[in-house]
């Protein structure tokens, strides 16, 4: 199990004593693993050309010596300010045409041949200096790659990658729609990127924008990689992914599912806003294992933490520390879900910029003695004792699936509410059903294997390409139980949207036909009766007509009053629902339960569970490993099926289990 994290011993190297002190903190943390390099080109390449290994081999020696891991980073996350003086055309030109000054980081221009030269010379050396080094663990590619360009480079790119797909002029109108508003491209020059000052309305465009960014990304990425691949076969490579927002949804500008592809493992940053005053802790833990869940299932195998915080960051609208019990906690549900480390962003604080005050191990003080380093200390000592859940993976019968380019077009899409789409939202409300049961569920892309699961969730799949409904519709006819809602089946792949009705295709497998959808303002509401019940109905109706489906419940307002609006429909050896209106928790906590009860899904080791106490296991082929998580302020107790050990302290544990607030165990049964 890896622990420890971003260690930048570049920014103190005029301070020896910190350094040989850093050593011995790291053994008292219990940590064994460290990101270095990330941010380091200044001080390995001060001048073109002139290279400084001297102290990075120090630092690596004295890390091996502890017996700990490096995995070394490629430094071109931030350049030295001579290459940006030297060659302009490495900075960042932003949707608005405008060259970036040199600053900030992150902002590199993934086009610019003499960026692809610079980072191939500087990353061919670092293999070849430390390929070969046993301390090695694993490289460590950029920094979070994020963002676009829109320079003169990256338009000819972008040209030729829209010549590869379409091949001509007349099929790029077509699928973009040409002329609407007199849009039509009568030589490949004209195209250029998406801009606020000009095309933005040309949703096909941005649409492909978006999948090249994601390309060129992957692309600049591989370039980044040939010689360390080359070089080092037999060391894994990974580069750290991200979530969005403070309580983290799937992250927007890159499709990851594609990007997961080409990278070993894969490794994520996650900075969740605990104790916050917008939901309960139960709230976010649920996003936080929805992420995590995603990262796992994307390879299908144990992914890292490649970045969290012991403490607080700096970045939060309020930076609100852990507290006691929180840190623990957080990591173990880490692991939990298939993670095989905790790493922390960052092992010391620095003394200067904007980062100064984020939470590391080690803070100004230099000491071991407080709250935070005492806590990395314990999750250190947890992790070493629960090091047989390493590797191993967790059986789900339940996939989500999340697909990035429904979410941009759906995003883009100038109808229902700007408000109310919550796409990766919602998504998180049909898991929480499954997480408040303690049902593992992976999230996946429109591209994963569907038949090992026995239900597949796929909500609001607003973009979808025929040979997706294809896919879902071989699923229930093998058996698989589908469920889709609202906002289902609008455009095609290129963003245009399916003539003569709802798509014939999903006609067939829902057994219905979506003929309107009704969008509510945010006071309006509707009402639900299924099954004896009455639930709140929110944002959106659609109004149904059914073709050989039924109906489960229907509307009790509005001209469609008493129509159909949950539906099931029997194909081959499956089922197929349609949620026609978005409803509130309790609904989709109700509907769920159902299906939970008619696929014994449900946690056979928990006789009596808590919504807030989270259990998660990792199963190998012997054992299996559960994390049984206080995700509240109380005091809570469940019950289960068997005595079990708490890894974490040794001792047994009967089959009622006591959890203090935020109190975590990891039983062995
Ligand atoms: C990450 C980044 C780190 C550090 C951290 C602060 O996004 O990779 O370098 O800035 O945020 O939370």
């Amino acid at each position: 199990m890896l622990h420890g994290g971003d260690y930048n011993p570049d920014q103190w190297l005029n301070y020896p004593e910190v350094l040989a002190q850093d050593l011995e903190l790291m053994e008292k943390a219990k940590t064994n693993t460290f990101s270095l390099g990330i941010f380091a080109w200044s001080t390995l390449e001060p001048e073109e050309g002139v290279f400084h290994f001297d102290w990075l081999d120090k630092i690596i020696a004295d890390i091996h010596a502890m017996g700990s891991n490096i995995i070394l980073a490629t430094p071109s996350g931030a350049r030295p300010a001579w290459l940006s003086q030297k060659y302009p055309e490495v900075l960042r030109t932003n949707e608005r045409r405008e060259k970036q000054l040199h600053g900030g980081r992150h902002n590199h221009c993934f086009s610019s041949p003499v960026y692809r030269e610079k980072t191939a010379i500087i990353n061919k050396k670092l293999a070849e200096r430390y390929g070969d080094h046993p301390a090695l663990l694993m490289w460590h590619i950029s920094n979070e790659y994020s963002g676009d360009c829109h320079c003169d480079y990256c338009q000819e790119n972008f040209r030729s990658w829209l010549k590869n797909k379409y091949q001509t002029l007349e099929a790029l109108n077509e699928a973009w729609w040409g002329p609407f508003w007199s849009h039509t491209y009568s030589d490949w020059s004209q195209v250029e990127s998406p801009s606020s000052l000009g095309e933005t309305m040309v949703h096909g465009l941005n649409l492909d924008w978006k999948r090249f960014v994601t390309d060129q990304t992957i692309d600049f990425y591989q370039h980044e990689i040939k010689d360390i691949r080359r070089l080092t076969p037999d060391i894994p490579i990974t580069t750290n992914f991200m979530a969005d927002t403070n309580d983290l949804i799937p992250f927007q500008s890159l499709d990851y599912g594609k990007f997961a592809q080409h990278v070993d493992v894969i490794s994520w940053d996650c900075y969740p806003a605990w104790h916050n005053d917008w939901g309960t802790t139960a709230d976010l833990a649920s996003k936080v294992g929805f992420i995590n869940d995603q990262y796992r299932s994307l390879k299908q195998q144990p992914f890292l933490i490649m970045e969290s915080t012991p403490s607080g960051v700096n970045w939060h609208d309020v930076n609100k520390t852990k507290r006691p019990g929180m840190h623990l906690l957080s990591s173990m549900q880490f692991i939990a879900h298939g993670s095989d480390s905790n790493l922390y962003f960052q092992w010391r604080k620095s003394r200067g910029s904007s980062e100064k005050f984020h939470g590391a191990v080690v803070d100004h003080d230099n000491s071991e003695e407080n709250r935070v380093f005492q806590d990395v200390a314990e999750v250190g000592r947890g992790l070493e004792r629960i090091k047989a859940v390493k590797g191993s993976y967790k059986n789900s019968k339940v996939g989500i699936i999340f697909d990035w380019a429904n979410n941009w077009a759906l995003e883009d899409a100038q109808n229902f509410s700007q408000q109310s789409k919550r796409y990766c939202q919602t998504l998180q409300e049909h898991y929480r059903s499954f997480w408040n049961a303690d049902i593992p569920v992976e999230v996946i892309t429109p591209n994963a294997d569907l038949m090992k699961y026995d239900l597949i969730i796929a909500p609001m799949l607003y973009l979808i390409e025929e040979a997706t409904m294809d896919k879902l519709t071989d699923f229930v006819e093998q058996g698989g139980q589908l469920v889709t809602t609202y906002l289902t089946g609008y455009v095609n792949e290129t963003d245009l949207a399916y003539l003569n009705g709802w798509p014939e295709k999903l006609q067939r497998l829902f057994g219905i036909t979506v003929k309107e959808t009704d969008t509510l303002y945010p006071k309006d509401h509707n009402q639900l009766d299924y099954l004896g019940e009455s639930y709140v109905v929110q944002d959106y109706c659609s109004i149904i007509q059914l073709q050989g489906g039924q109906s489960l419940g229907s509307y009790t307002q509005d001209f469609y009053a008493q129509q159909p609006a949950v539906t099931k429909h029997s194909l081959g050896d499956g089922i197929a629902y349609f949620i026609g209106a978005r409803t509130k928790q309790d609904f989709l906590t109700d509907f769920y339960g159902s299906l939970i009860e008619e696929l014994s899904l449900s946690n056979q080791w928990i006789v009596k569970g808590h919504p807030d106490v989270s259990v998660q296991s990792r199963n190998s082929e012997a054992e299996s490993y559960y994390f049984v998580m206080n995700f509240s302020e109380e005091n809570q107790v469940i019950e289960v099926a068997k005595e079990s050990t708490d890894l974490l302290t040794g001792e047994r544990v009967g089959t009622l289990i006591e959890l203090k607030p935020y109190g975590v165990k990891v039983l062995q049964p």
